[in-house]
């Protein structure tokens, strides 16, 4: 989702805030733009579609050395050049860019700016003339701010510049992320660290409703009442070559290529000395006095969930419920009495989620948050957090995140399992490796999957995943795989729900690709392949080593039964990937798509 990012110091501003914004393409947006100051007045180049197109319109001849930028992705009007951010108060004064949504922005353009003559549709241009309104009421620019930030509802994270105040950025944030990045002689703003590491890998959270002064020397941080706060840097351990693509056409290959990896850093990041996996006392304690687990998340990671449930009730014996964050927060169930919240989120910004942790705070309960981003805001404000050590996720469909949110899912409940002293016939530690090893097997066998995908989607317009138990679930994530990055409509089901409906849909040539890695509903699965076969689908049976049959498509090697998931979701991404590929589709940045979606 939009992106922001601000430069301040001895440098040209324009190449430093361009390459930070490619840095947040993978974010997803549809519209981008940059300000920049300097002696003559402030420069905007704003333009509809990608960086690339934005290159081209920035006057190269104008040196600045203070300047904002930002990646729109359209929520109040259309992705248009004229939507673009920054935007500008009617004087040209002030300049502003915006991440979120003003929830009460037309009641605040009939209180206040009936007179404007407004030149956008965006709830942002509204903030920006506030600004301007109270500025001319006679209020220096940062008691203009404050006064205009104190009247907002909604989530934001704002960079604004003032053509009359000599390098500095006004920057507030509520909600939405947004970040200080520290350097000598400069500093900077950003959404996302990743944006600012070509510079530096010092930064510095910000909290909701603080208002910071940025100039080049000097960070200050105060609260909306004007109390000055301190707050210590921390290092990004980020690895700038984690964020590029290296010899890949696509960071979505990459990063499924990086899953046997990702796995092998998991079981070190979470083993004992005694070389057992596990987790910290505290979390163990949180889970044993816990009645029941909530797990609350959204897309990819609330399918990770679904498969938490079955190792939290199988291996631990907790009784788990799996939500998502949207719909939780509006009608929330009865809760049992003593609730733990487990949140699942890749990026730690999910706005949908973030809700859901607000209330239950509110409530007075405990959360536990599952996410790859150390320092995001779901990580901050839980009660514990367990990091996912999957390195960046760049492509907006999510791959190595998902089998590291099962992998972390799996020690969590075998960690609560053995605390609890149960019986537990799983040595993780060996069965990881040896999923690790069957995922290598696959992430070699690519050409198989792309004739596959030849084979049963070339034509299609749409596609089922079917499935029972465990595999039922994975069919979910194989279907939102395909439909977010080839645009092919496609569903996941039930093996056994589908002739209660579903199979009415089924025409001749139908694809149906099939899971069958779960012993004991084997013969059930294939039962309901033949009922799609004989009604004209054209099936895919990935079936696993051991349970296989004479027309299976593809095997994947054997593994526990209960971490199939994070082997036979690898030909599912990978169908997904060459099916994009072949129909021309963005696989990294599908049309509509953030990564990190932090706007409700
Ligand atoms: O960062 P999160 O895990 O909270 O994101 C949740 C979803 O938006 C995300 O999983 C989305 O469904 C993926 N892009 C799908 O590949």
């Amino acid at each position: 989702m939009c992106g922001i990012v601000g430069y301040i110091g001895l440098n040209d501003a324009k190449e430093i805030l361009l390459k930070g914004l490619e840095k947040l393409e993978y974010r997803g947006y549809d519209s981008a733009g940059i300000a920049v100051r300097n002696e003559e007045g402030v420069h905007v180049f704003k333009e509809k579609g990608r960086i690339a197109d934005l290159r081209k319109i920035v006057d190269l001849s104008v040196t600045a050395t203070t300047g904002i930028g930002h990646t729109r992705w359209a929520t109040h009007g259309a992705p248009s050049q004229l939507n673009a951010h920054p935007h500008q108060s009617v004087s040209g004064r002030f300049t502003l860019v915006h991440n979120g949504v003003i929830e009460n922005y037309e009641q605040l353009k009939k209180e206040y700016l009936l007179d404007v003559a407004l030149q956008s549709d965006t709830d942002t241009e509204v903030i920006v003339q506030l600004v301007q309104i109270f500025s001319n009421e006679g209020l220096e620019t940062e008691e203009a701010f404050r006064k205009t930030l104190n009247l907002l509802k909604g989530s934001y994270a704002l960079a604004l510049l003032d053509r009359e105040a000599e390098e500095t950025i006004f920057v507030a944030k509520n909600k939405s992320p947004l970040l200080v990045g520290l350097g000598e002689d400069f500093n900077v703003v950003a959404s996302d660290a990743m944006a600012m590491l070509q510079v530096t890998d010092q930064f510095v959270e910000l909290m909701d409703k603080e208002v910071v002064i940025v100039t080049k020397e000097q960070v200050t941080i105060k609260k909306l009442d004007g109390e000055v706060v301190e707050r210590a840097p921390y290092t990004a351990e980020l690895d700038a070559s984690d964020i590029e693509k290296g010899t890949y056409a696509h960071y979505m290959m990459k990063e499924i290529d990086e899953q046997p990896l990702v796995m092998r850093k998991i079981i070190q990041a979470y083993q004992s000395d005694q070389g057992e996996l596990t987790v910290d006392e505290e979390i163990l304690a949180a889970l044993n006095e816990a009645d029941r687990l909530y797990v609350i998340a959204c897309g990819t990671s609330y399918h990770a969930g679904l498969l938490g449930k079955q190792y939290l009730e199988k291996m631990a014996k907790i009784p788990t419920e799996v939500h998502v964050a949207s719909e939780f927060v509006y009608n929330m169930p009865l809760l049992s009495a003593n609730p733990l919240f487990i949140f699942i989120s890749q990026s730690g910004e999910t706005a949908d989620s973030r809700a859901v942790l607000v209330k239950i705070k509110e409530l007075g309960y405990k959360a536990l948050t599952m996410t790859n981003v150390p320092g995001s805001t779901l990580s901050r404000e839980a009660d514990h957090t367990l990091l996912l050590h999957a390195g960046p996720e760049i492509a907006v469909a999510s791959t190595k995140a998902y089998t590291a949110q099962v992998a972390v899912l799996a020690i969590l409940a075998n960690a609560a399992a053995q605390s609890r002293g149960g019986n537990l016939e799983l040595n993780l530690v060996k069965e990881l490796g040896i999923a690790a090893n069957a995922m290598e097997v696959l992430c070699d066998t690519k050409d198989e999957f792309e004739q596959i995908t030849r084979d049963y989607l070339s034509t299609t317009r749409n596609c089922f995943f079917i499935g029972r138990s465990i595999d039922f679930f994975v069919g979910l994530e194989g279907a939102l795989k395909l439909k977010e990055i080839s645009y092919i409509q496609a569903e996941g089901f039930a093996g056994g729900e589908l002739k209660h409906g579903t199979i009415a849909l089924i025409e001749d040539g139908t694809p149906v690709i099939a899971l069958a890695t779960q012993e004991s509903v084997n013969l059930s699965i294939r039962g309901n392949v033949k009922e799609v076969a004989a009604r004209g689908a054209n099936p895919c049976i990935i079936s696993m080593k051991g349970l296989e049959a004479e027309d299976d498509r593809f095997v994947i090697p054997e593994v526990h039964e209960l971490l199939t998931p994070l082997v036979s979701i690898i030909p599912l991404q990978l169908i997904a990937y060459y099916a994009a590929l072949h129909r021309d589709c963005d696989v990294d940045k599908p049309r509509n798509l953030a990564k990190s979606v932090t706007v409700e």
